[in-house]
């Protein structure tokens, strides 16, 4: 069971206040708080260890670069991936997915089709349509349902021998579904088409087995699991890793370089050039450390138990409206009331020390599904109380009487 008022003390910044009131941070889903145990990893790491890695014989950088790659090996354990060199370190998910992108460039041909889901977030659409721009092939797209969920008899009829890559979201990040993604590999797999799945939403609160998945590509960013910001990953395969052309051109990618011809380096170096976010993989290894040692099932099960308490306390507002309800998902919950704008609810609970985010949540295509303009999304981690959500509920309330 969580002791969640011990956990609470982890993150100073729950302490703090906003607009003098005690801060409820309901904005998990667009980054998570840092632990005292993954702030003091990072104090650590400049006031100790801080040189360039896999370049110098001296001991800061041997110590460093060791630190580095045991943070690749944590990450390699904690997602199951058979070697350490199919975690490719990156900025973070947006950054994973274009360097995909960016090799399959010179993959594709015209006519191939690729398919994505109507729930995506933005960073897992735009970067294919730029590719389909540049390369002629075709995007389709699975369509949603009323409820948020993905139509999947829709994705089978979608799939044939032209179909390349399949890209999806392990959850929604606007409404918190969880995708039936174990499903889209498989059938995906039937016609030959490899599958990326973006983990970012779903890394939080699920704990991802990519072998037993036989999931092609999985993306994630550390700053969503209690880990720093400008850094995630690239989970791949490594022989379509090897498939793949280099991202960027830079040091430590390559083998040999002459002006007449440069070779590149094995894998996971060839797609890691320049000095990388050392302090930010090390961070992200100890971020995965403390949320395995509270441990993702006591996790989920708290987070689904503060989900269902905040469901039934909401729709008790009047006119409330919630999307995405009903279905598998996370701890988020999505929701206008009546017509007031989601921006004017959301600007009067920061009054409150309360933060949400609104807007279109870089989902448009979700919005634009339902016909409006965005929505209010609380999102919830196991930091978060049930004396929260009630604060929350009372505040939406006053703002309602404020706002109608
Ligand atoms: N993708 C992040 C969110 O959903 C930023 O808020």
């Amino acid at each position: 069971m969580i002791d969640v008022n011990k956990i609470r003390k982890d993150f100073p910044i729950l302490k703090r206040k906003v607009n003098g009131q005690d801060l409820i941070y309901f904005d998990n889903a667009a980054t998570s708080q840092t632990p005292l145990q993954v702030i003091e990893v990072i104090t650590d790491y400049y006031s100790r260890l801080n040189a360039n890695i896999h370049r110098g014989v001296h001991q800061l950088s041997q110590e460093a670069t060791d630190a580095y790659e045991e943070a690749r090996i944590k990450i390699q354990k904690h997602f199951n991936a058979a070697e350490a060199y199919e975690i490719i370190f990156t900025a973070g998910t947006t950054e994973s997915i274009n360097l995909l992108a960016s090799g399959y460039n010179s993959l594709l041909k015209p006519g191939d089709e690729l398919i994505i889901s109507a729930l995506e977030h933005h960073s897992n659409i735009v970067p294919w349509q730029m590719l389909c721009e540049k390369t002629g092939a075709i995007l389709k797209v699975i369509p949603m349902t009323l409820n948020g969920s993905l139509d999947i008899e829709s994705y089978h009829s979608l799939l044939n021998s032209k179909t390349k890559l399949i890209f999806v979201n392990h959850v929604s990040n606007a409404l918190g579904t969880i995708n039936p993604i174990k499903e889209i590999i498989n059938e995906a797999h039937t016609y030959g088409a490899k599958v990326l799945i973006d983990g970012a939403q779903a890394c939080p609160h699920i704990k991802t087995d990519v072998q037993e998945l036989n999931v092609d590509y999985y993306v994630t960013s550390a700053h969503k699991l209690c880990g720093p910001t400008g850094v995630g990953m690239l989970y791949g395969k490594k022989e379509l890793l090897r498939a793949l052309p280099p991202y960027q051109g830079g040091g430590e990618m390559i083998a040999s370089v002459t002006f007449e011809k440069t070779t590149y380096a094995g894998l996971p170096h060839k797609f890691e050039a320049g000095t990388p976010n050392i302090c930010g993989g090390i961070a992200f290894g100890a971020a995965l450390d403390y949320m395995n040692n509270l441990g993702f099932d006591v996790i989920s099960k708290y987070e689904a138990e503060l989900l269902a308490y905040a469901t039934n306390s909401l729709k008790k507002i009047e006119g409330i409206k919630i999307y995405g309800e009903g279905l598998d998902k996370t701890a988020v919950i999505s929701f206008n009331i009546g017509d007031i704008h989601p921006y004017d609810l959301g600007s009067i609970l920061n009054q409150m020390g309360i933060a949400v985010r609104t807007g279109h949540h870089c989902a448009q295509p979700i919005m634009d599904f339902y016909e409006i303009p965005g929505t209010v999304r609380a999102s919830f981690s196991f930091y978060n109380t049930f004396e929260e959500i009630d604060i929350m509920v009372t505040a939406l309330k006053k703002a309602v009487l404020m706002l109608q």
